[in-house]
C-alpha cells in the first residue's frame, strides 16, 4: 500500500482518522446568510471567517457550505453557471481558500456541494449544447428529445412550479430534461465526457483541500424509459467511478449522498463501502415529528426496523431541519395528511410535498421539545447535522417565496440587521426576522451567550458531552420494548461504552419499567450531571421521566471492591 498511497494528497498537517465523519458534528450554513463583512447586504467568506470562533466554541467539527458558485441564483445557487469559481457576492476563490485554511487550522472540516445532476441554463455547457448540432458531443452534454413523452414514469419533484420534466428549447428546437426547475437542465451521464468534466470539478476542490462533498440530487443522474428514472444501476456506476477517482488520489475525504428515498433504496448508495461514505437518513426525520405529535414511539421504531445495516466504513447523516422544506415525499399518504395537519396549520407553510418551517416554530417554540428532539438527533446512530440558527431557536418567515423563509440572515445580536450587516436594511438579500416573538431583538447569539440557561448554551453542552463518547457516532442501536409506548428507550454500544437513552415523547410525566435483565450489576450514571442511579437488578428497572424529558445513562461496570 505504501507505494499505491505515495501520491495521495492529505490536507496539510492533517492527522485525521479516515473515518472522521463518523464522529463529526456537521453545521450547515449558507455563506450569504451568515455574516456580511463588506456591508453590501450579502454574507461573504471574510464574514464567515470572522465567525469561526463562534462555530469552534459551539463545538461543531465540520462546516457544510450551501452552493457558493457563480449562478443566476434562481434556485439559491443550486443552479450553477460555473463550477470552479466563487459567486462575486460571496468573495473570490482566494477568499474561499483563506477560509478553508483558517477552518483547518482550527481542526474544522469543510464540506461543499457537488451539484452534478443539473446545471443552470446559463452554464456555458448548456449554451453550447443548445447551439450545437443534434448528435454532436456538445449537444449530448444534456438530455434531449423530440417529444415530451419519454420517461413518463418519472415523478415531478417541484410540484408547485413544474408541470413536466421536459421543457421546449426554441434555440435547439428540442425538449430538454430537467428533474427540478425548468432553468436547471439535467446533465447526460450517458455521455462519458460529462463524467470527465465532473471529475475535473471534483479534483479542483479536493486539490484545494475540501474534506467532503455533498452529492446533490444523486438518484436522478441517469434516465431510462420504462423506469421511474431514480436509483438506476447506471447511476451507481457513475458514483463508483467518482469514488474510485477520490480514493486513487486523496486521503480522508468524504462524499455524502442526498438521496431522498426509502432506506432500502438508499442502502445501495453505500455500495460495498465503495460508493458514498455517508447518506442522509431522510425518512427518519418526519417520523421523529410524527412520534412527538402522536406521543408514540412506534413511527421511530418502525423506520429504524426498516433501516438496513450499512458497511463499517459508512455512516448515516441525521438532521431535524435543513435549507429545504421538511420533505414528506417518503411517507405514506396518511402520514403526510397527519404531518400537514399537525405541523402546517397555515397553507402558506407548505411547499411542494413538504413544510417550509424551521425547527423552533415547528415545535411551537417549546424549549423542552427542542431539547428532546436534539437529544434524539445527538444519540441516534449517525452523524448529527445542525442547520444554522436552529441552535438559538431562530424563527422563519412564511411570507417569503420558495424556501426563503428558512434562509433569513443569522441573528447575531440586537443591533441593526441582527448584527449580520451594517448596510441599509433595504439592501439586505432578505429581510431579517423582526416580530416580537422571533425577531432578532429577542432571539440572538449575543443575548444567549450571556445567558447560562439559553438554548445556545444547552446545545453547546450537549455537543461537548456527545463528543466525549464515540458510542454515539459509532455504536450499535437496540430498542427496548417497554409497555408504555410514550417512552422511547434504546441502548447504544461501542467497545466498552454502553449508554441507555430514555425519552418521553409526551407532554405529561411518564413512568416506565425497563427490562434490563441482561445488564444486571451495571450502574447507570446520568451523563449530564454525572449522577449515579441505582444498580440494575433482575427486577425491571423503574424510571419516571418528566414532560418531553430525556435521560442518558452511561452503564458502568459494577464498582470493584477495594
Ligand atoms: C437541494 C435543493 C435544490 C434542489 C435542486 C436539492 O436537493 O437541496 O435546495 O432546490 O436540489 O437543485
Amino acid at each position: 500500500m505504501a507505494v499505491a498511497n505515495a501520491g495521495i494528497r492529505k490536507q496539510p498537517g492533517s492527522v485525521l482518522d479516515p473515518l472522521w465523519f463518523k464522529d463529526a458534528i456537521i453545521y450547515e450554513l449558507h455563506v450569504k446568510a451568515f455574516a456580511d463583512s463588506n456591508n453590501d447586504g450579502i454574507g461573504d467568506f471574510p464574514g464567515l471567517m470572522q465567525r469561526l470562533d463562534y462555530l469552534q466554541d459551539l463545538g461543531v467539527t465540520c462546516i457544510w457550505l450551501l452552493p457558493f458558485f457563480p449562478s443566476p441564483l434562481r434556485d439559491d445557487g443550486y443552479d450553477i453557471a460555473d463550477y470552479m469559481s466563487v459567486h462575486p457576492s460571496y468573495g473570490t476563490v482566494e477568499d474561499f481558500r483563506a477560509f478553508l485554511e483558517a477552518a483547518h487550522k482550527r481542526g474544522l472540516q469543510v464540506m461543499i456541494e457537488l451539484v452534478i445532476n443539473h446545471t443552470s441554463d446559463q452554464h456555458p455547457w448548456f449554451q453550447a449544447a443548445r447551439n450545437a448540432a443534434p448528435g454532436s458531443p456538445e449537444r449530448d452534454f444534456y438530455v434531449w428529445s423530440d417529444t415530451d413523452h419519454l420517461y413518463s414514469d418519472a415523478r415531478i419533484i417541484f410540484t408547485d412550479t413544474e408541470k413536466s420534466n421536459w421543457s421546449w428549447d426554441p434555440v435547439a428546437k428540442a425538449y430538454y430534461w430537467h428533474r427540478f426547475f425548468s432553468h436547471q437542465p439535467d446533465l447526460n451521464f450517458d455521455n462519458p465526457r460529462v463524467l470527465e468534466e465532473v471529475l475535473k470539478v471534483l479534483r479542483f476542490w479536493l486539490d484545494m483541500g475540501v474534506d467532503g462533498l455533498r452529492l446533490d440530487a444523486v438518484p436522478y443522474l441517469v434516465e431510462r424509459d420504462g423506469t421511474n428514472c431514480e436509483n438506476l444501476d447506471e447511476t451507481h456506476v457513475v458514483i463508483k467511478a467518482m469514488r474510485q477517482a477520490i480514493d486513487e488520489r486523496y486521503a480522508n475525504r468524504m462524499i455524502l449522498a442526498e438521496a431522498n428515498q426509502v432506506p432500502a433504496d438508499v442502502r445501495p448508495y453505500f455500495g460495498d463501502g465503495d460508493e458514498c461514505h455517508m447518506a442522509f437518513h431522510f425518512p427518519l426525520m418526519p417520523r421523529i415529528y410524527m412520534a412527538l405529535g402522536q406521543e408514540d414511539s412506534t413511527p421511530i421504531i418502525d423506520i429504524m426496523a426498516k433501516t438496513p445495516d450499512i458497511p463499517e466504513n459508512c455512516q448515516w447523516g441525521l438532521f431535524l431541519r435543513n435549507h429545504d422544506e421538511l420533505t414528506l415525499e417518503m411517507v405514506t399518504g396518511d402520514e403526510r395528511d397527519y404531518m400537514y395537519l399537525a405541523y402546517s396549520g397555515d397553507p402558506r407553510m407548505r411547499i411542494n410535498v413538504g413544510i417550509r418551517r424551521r425547527l423552533a416554530p415547528l415545535l411551537d417554540n417549546n424549549r423542552r421539545r427542542m431539547e428532546l428532539l436534539n437529544s434524539l438527533l445527538f444519540s441516534f446512530p449517525g452523524t448529527p447535522i445542525l442547520y444554522y440558527g436552529d441552535e438559538i431557536g431562530m424563527g422563519d418567515n412564511i411570507y417569503l417565496g420558495d424556501r426563503n423563509g428558512v434562509r433569513t440572515p443569522m441573528q447575531w445580536s440586537g443591533d441593526r440587521n441582527a448584527g449580520f450587516s451594517r448596510c441599509n436594511p433595504a439592501k439586505l438579500y432578505s429581510p431579517v426576522i423582526m416580530d416580537p416573538l422571533w425577531g432578532y431583538q429577542s432571539i440572538n447569539v449575543e443575548a444567549q451567550m450571556g445567558d447560562p440557561s439559553s438554548l445556545l448554551n444547552w446545545m453547546r453542552n450537549m455537543i461537548a458531552l456527545r463528543k466525549l463518547f464515540q458510542v454515539f457516532g459509532r455504536g450499535t442501536l437496540r430498542f427496548l420494548s417497554p409497555s408504555n409506548r410514550k417512552i422511547l428507550a434504546y441502548i447504544r454500544e461501542y467497545k466498552d461504552e454502553l449508554v441507555l437513552c430514555v425519552a418521553n415523547l409526551s407532554r405529561d410525566w411518564q413512568p416506565v419499567q425497563l427490562d434490563l435483565s441482561d445488564l444486571v450489576g451495571m450502574m447507570p450514571v446520568e451523563m449530564i450531571g454525572y449522577v449515579p442511579f441505582p444498580v440494575i437488578t433482575e427486577e425491571s428497572y423503574p424510571l419516571t421521566v418528566g414532560p418531553y424529558g430525556f435521560i442518558w445513562l452511561e452503564l458502568q461496570p459494577p464498582p470493584v471492591a477495594a
